[in-house]
């Protein structure tokens, strides 16, 4: 059975305080119930040896690592890094990073790899342009970034992924993916998974939408059938929101 697992996703956002209070109000609350659904919080990179503790509920995650173990590098933290100081888990491939800062799918193939190596537990995260949807080959192209990144892992491997489907025009925008869309796509995604590895594969593995959802829409998009959770940006940022989320699978 695949995991149903939230998300959040801070981007380059909150001060220390901010984030150290985000993190204990969570925890907090998560440490009450029986959940349901993983949590973790992807957060800025600096922050993480002050949020990372041993035994709390939300898993912590790095947004971005780079491949190589060290070097001349300038800027930059390797995955070697994160993993020595604690974090579990590491972004790879979000659209901000392909898009602002120009990472290949062959760049990221190689931060997929060296994660992997480190045994940080990678969230690979896909999505097509709102032009490239209106041309029609969407499904074709979110496809490409999967195979061009990610399905060279061998099985053993590519079981310890998750992956994020977040259409890039749905981003920060405030406009979702009908629940349909984001079915239809997260049901090719499984296709194309069973058609790389096998059926069996494809139904274990964790699939999640990312895209403005909040807590007016996180029921309807969350409890489709192909979709097992959410990665979420604005709406992570305050804990009632966040929680709320979370609690479409209590
Ligand atoms: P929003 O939820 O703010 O649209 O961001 C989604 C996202 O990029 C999560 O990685």
């Amino acid at each position: 059975m695949r995991k149903k697992i939230v998300a959040g996703n801070w981007k380059m956002n909150l001060s220390l305080d901010e984030a150290k209070n985000l993190n204990e109000e969570i925890n907090v609350a998560l440490g009450k119930n029986e959940n349901k659904c993983d949590v973790y919080n992807f957060i800025p990179s600096i922050y993480l040896t002050s949020l990372i503790e041993k035994d709390q509920e939300v898993v912590i995650g790095a947004q971005n690592g780079y491949p190589d173990k060290n070097g001349a590098f300038t800027g930059e933290i390797s995955m070697n890094q994160l993993a020595e100081i604690g974090a579990n888990a590491v972004l790879i491939g979000h659209s901000e990073r392909r898009q602002l800062f120009n990472e290949s799918d062959d760049l990221l193939k190689r931060k997929v790899d060296s994660a992997i190596g480190e045994e940080l537990k990678v969230f690979f995260c896909c999505g097509e342009t709102l032009e490239q949807r209106e041309s029609g080959n969407y499904k074709e192209i979110v496809i490409e970034q999967l195979s061009n990144s990610l399905f060279h892992l061998a099985i053993n491997d590519f079981e310890k992924v998750v992956i994020a489907y977040e259409p890039i025009w749905a981003i920060g925008t405030g406009v979702t993916a009908s629940p349909d869309q984001a079915n239809e796509m997260h049901k090719g995604i499984r296709e194309a998974i069973a058609h790389a590895y096998s059926q069996e594969i494809a139904e274990n593995t964790s699939i999640l939408y990312g895209g403005s959802c909040k807590p007016s829409n996180a029921n309807e998009l969350l409890t489709q059938t192909d979709i097992d959770g959410g990665l979420i940006g604005g709406a992570s940022l305050n804990s009632r929101d966040f929680l709320a989320i979370i609690s479409t699978y209590n």
